[in-house]
């Protein structure tokens, strides 16, 4: 089969691999019909080259049709249009009973003192071959395989895989009350769609700040109140003063480790670029590489006693944080990767009617061959073409 596979920093290819097979009774193989490129890809193409191996097949937001299952696989058979989560877990452990699927413990990565196996994502991770393939195999497939319906297209919930839960999550743990504000940091998909999430659940002061003016327009043309933060000098005093100069009730961080504007870790991320490999790994691992931008303005801009959500990806394990401004002003900080299945009943409805409360349908700006995939993370990391959401077609 093709597969988009990682050679190097900027070097992801289209290669034939072999097809992949059922290996144990919990797995399935699903023919892929549409697979997304995400903000975390960028991340591998960038800077974690040195958790992948030459070769490593990437993707996590796959979604097709079942081709093959493993004998303990029920809820799912041959021929279903199948949405595949993200994370990987069983759904019968303690973590998973609780909602915690990324800290499932029969995928958790001991050797890496890591969380949940993720398709598609480094050593780190259990470094499982990705989605952005012509074929896929599903490790426990009797729990993760979300069944949908046939009918629209597979726009309206490819998201499934990780957009919309995570979006979902950012919002719920951004702990907005009722009739509250919120500023969501870095309008890319995540950042759009949690904006989205908070206005169809009700809260009318959504802010989103970005640099990148056509996903400003984005936003703002329903209804977020946008702040380019490339064109004010106090970030957060021109939110502050879009909420009664107090600052909002939550802040989501949908940016993560790669923020403009934070000229000390890009100099780390560069430095760690070019060294080779173990060296590199013992230097992500044990010193703080992070770019803080958005998440130190989080901490800035949110009110007292307030809410930062983040759900951009960070990996620095030293990374500086400012304690006394959090212990100071009483904050809440709420993180992780999304708990994909723990989110599924509760987006699920907004999918299946006429309606599309949320504007899946007409969410991403590109449909691509998986073979013009190189071509297409170029755009994506460069924002070019007015590149937003990528989908490969294998
Ligand atoms: N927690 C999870 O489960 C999960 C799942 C998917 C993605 N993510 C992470 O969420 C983040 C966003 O993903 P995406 O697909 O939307 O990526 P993206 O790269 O398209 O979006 C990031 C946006 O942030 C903007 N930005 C950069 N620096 C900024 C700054 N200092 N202030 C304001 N805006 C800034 C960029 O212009 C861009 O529009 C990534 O870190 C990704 O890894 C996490
Ligand atoms: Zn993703
Ligand atoms: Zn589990």
């Amino acid at each position: 089969m093709r597969a988009l596979t990682w050679h190097g920093k900027r070097d992801v290819r289209v290669d034939t691999v072999p097809d992949p097979t059922i290996q144990e009774p919990t797995d399935a193989i699903i023919k892929v019909t549409s697979t997304g490129l995400c903000g975390s890809d960028l991340h591998l193409y960038e800077v974690l080259g040195p958790f992948l191996s030459e070769g490593d097949i990437l993707g996590h937001e796959p979604m097709g049709i079942v081709e093959a299952v493993g004998p303990d696989v029920h809820h799912i058979a041959v021929g279903d249009r199948v949405v595949i989560p993200f994370n990987i877990s069983c759904g019968s452990c303690h973590m998973c009973d609780h909602g915690l699927m990324t800290q499932c413990e029969t995928t958790q990565n001991h050797e890496m003192g890591t969380g949940a196996s993720l398709l598609g994502y480094t050593k780190l991770y259990g470094q499982v071959a990705g989605g952005q393939a012509e074929l896929l195999r599903v490790p426990q497939a009797h729990f993760g395989p979300i069944k949908v319906p046939e009918g629209p297209a597979d726009d309206r919930f490819l998201f499934l895989s990780d957009v919309l839960p995570t979006a979902w999550q950012a919002f719920e743990y951004a702990q907005v009350p009722e009739g509250g504000s919120l500023a969501v940091i870095g309008l890319g998909p995540i950042g759009e769609m949690a904006c989205r999430i908070a206005q169809h659940r009700g809260i009318e002061n959504v802010i989103g700040l970005d640099l990148v003016p056509e996903r400003l327009e984005r936003s703002a043309a329903h209804g977020v109140q946008t702040i380019d933060v490339s064109a004010v000098d106090d970030i957060a005093e021109a939110v502050r003063a879009l909420t009664d100069g107090r600052g909002p009730d939550g802040v989501i961080d949908a940016v993560g480790m790669e923020a403009h504007g934070s000229p000390i870790g890009k100099l780390a991320h560069t430095l760690v670029g070019f060294m080779p490999d173990p060296i590199a790994e013992k230097l992500m691992e044990n010193v703080g590489i992070d770019r803080l931008a958005a998440v130190n303005s989080a901490v800035e801009m949110v009110r007292r006693g307030g809410t930062v959500s983040l759900s951009g990806v960070y990996g620095g394990t030293a990374s500086p944080l400012n304690l006394l401004q959090i212990f100071d002003k009483q904050l809440t900080i709420k993180v992780g990767q999304a708990n994909v299945k723990r989110w599924v009943p509760e987006i699920m409805p907004l999918l299946t009617g006429e309606d599309d409360p949320l504007g899946v349908d007409t969410f991403a700006t590109h449909h691509v061959p998986l073979t013009d995939a190189p071509d297409a993370y170029k755009t994506f990391q460069d924002k070019s073409d007015n590149a937003f959401k990528i989908v490969f077609k294998p």
